[in-house]
């Protein structure tokens, strides 16, 4: 693999900017979103051109002999960075997909609830609200204290939302809006002593968080790898206990239909699978820079920005404790805005005259950014992005 010359103290490549050409990122321009989409390395890329042009070689061949080989092999690579088994994980295209899998094959009764919350990611809380609508079942949207001072007041909020007991409920491990880890063992325990099921949509939590799923009390467990990760765009799993794997089944019935649950979700037609195939790739990536060394790098960056941010603008994080994950939001100065779509033209504005890259979101009356921090990134960007919202917010360009 592919790694750039520049190295740091114990034999690894420097991080920052020294890692940015292992990155197709545009170069001159502060990347503070790697949690909406993820960054692919080049040499994750030419792996998964790799896996097209095998199949595109002798394409009869590939499907039958190697791709679903392929597919068990990421997930056999995958299984113990996830703390989960290989049996129970499904590859997907992405995180949506797994919920809405989960979701729609679900029979619930009529009069029924679903308790969300009010963080939730709207797609997902899309999906809830039209399978409760099909089957006369509601769904509960707990607000989230923002911002956050503890985990906590989250914890005994969300216990006392579980009476009435729902019949599922949906944890997110990473806020998508805010940036918080929650408390997800705790809140899936409280939840399963309630009588309900689990599902914990953890898009971020691969590559961002430790995870160990099987300490996790849920039923379903589904996260991406294109976002924290490194793999390239379509690449997620979903985890599913043992008990519900005869019963969960993929959005699209093809030839495997009840030939089990491994087998159903690897053939769902024909496809490009190959970001999924290239996992191990991604993995290895991973590997050369070291998992650990990774998530510290960039938890430090993002509490280190957070602070700055914060003292720059002299306003507040959304987060009121350190940071365990690699995203975090801030609150912007004053006179920016007060609507959602101030939020989305001061991005437009900073993704076309100041060439930073960062989403804006108006939450509990203020405008916030939500910051995340990669290998490529470095203090400097969040720098760039402190003096522009500074210059803004006092009237200049
Ligand atoms: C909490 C959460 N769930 C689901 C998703 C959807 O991910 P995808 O678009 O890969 O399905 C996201 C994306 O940011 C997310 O933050």
């Amino acid at each position: 693999m592919q790694v750039p010359a520049a190295r740091g103290n114990n034999d690894i490549p420097a991080f920052g900017s020294p890692v940015r050409a292992a990155f197709a990122l545009e170069r001159d321009y502060a990347h503070l979103n790697h949690g909406s989409y993820g960054a692919t390395p080049v040499s994750v890329l030419a792996d998964q051109r790799v896996w097209q042009d095998r199949l595109e070689r002798e394409p009869s061949r590939f499907m039958d002999r190697e791709f679903r080989p392929g597919l068990r092999a990421a997930a056999a690579a995958l299984a113990p960075r996830i703390g989960a088994d290989a049996d129970g994980i499904a590859m997907v295209e992405n995180a949506t997909g797994a919920v809405n899998a989960v979701l729609r094959g679900l029979d619930l009764a009529p009069g029924s609830n679903i308790l969300v919350t009010d963080q939730t990611y709207p797609a997902v809380r899309n999906t809830a609200d039209y399978v409760a609508s099909r089957c006369g079942a509601k769904v509960r949207a707990l607000s989230l204290p923002f911002p956050a001072s503890d985990t906590d007041d989250i914890l005994q909020r969300f216990k006392a939302a579980l009476n009435p007991a729902p019949a599922l409920v949906i944890l997110d491990h990473v806020t998508s809006p805010t940036a918080l880890v929650l408390p997800v063992a705790e809140m899936a325990k409280a939840a399963r002593e309630a009588g309900a099921l689990v599902l914990i949509d953890g898009a971020h939590a691969p590559g961002m968080l430790a995870l160990d799923i099987s300490s996790l009390d849920c039923d379903w467990y589904t996260g991406n790898c294109h976002k924290w990760m490194f793999a390239a765009k379509g690449c997620a799993f979903l985890w599913t206990a043992p008990e519900h794997r005869a019963s969960t089944h993929p959005l699209v019935i093809s030839h495997g239909y009840s030939d089990g649950y491994i087998d159903e979700f690897d053939w769902v037609g024909t496809r490009d699978a190959s970001a999924q195939l290239s996992l191990p790739a991604a993995l290895s990536f991973m590997d050369a820079y070291g998992t650990d060394n990774i998530r510290r790098h960039n938890t430090e960056l993002a509490n280190r920005a957070a602070n700055l941010l914060a003292a720059a603008w002299n306003t507040e994080r959304g987060s009121g404790q350190a940071l365990t994950g690699s995203m975090a939001t801030i609150r912007l100065p004053d006179g920016l805005g007060d609507s959602q779509q101030d939020a989305d033209a001061l991005r437009a504005d900073l993704v076309d005259h100041d060439r930073i890259q960062v989403p804006i979101r108006y939450m509990a009356g203020n405008l916030w950014c939500r910051i995340s921090a990669q290998i490529y990134n470095d203090v400097t960007e969040y720098e760039k992005l402190a003096q522009a919202i500074k210059r803004k917010s006092e009237g200049k360009t």
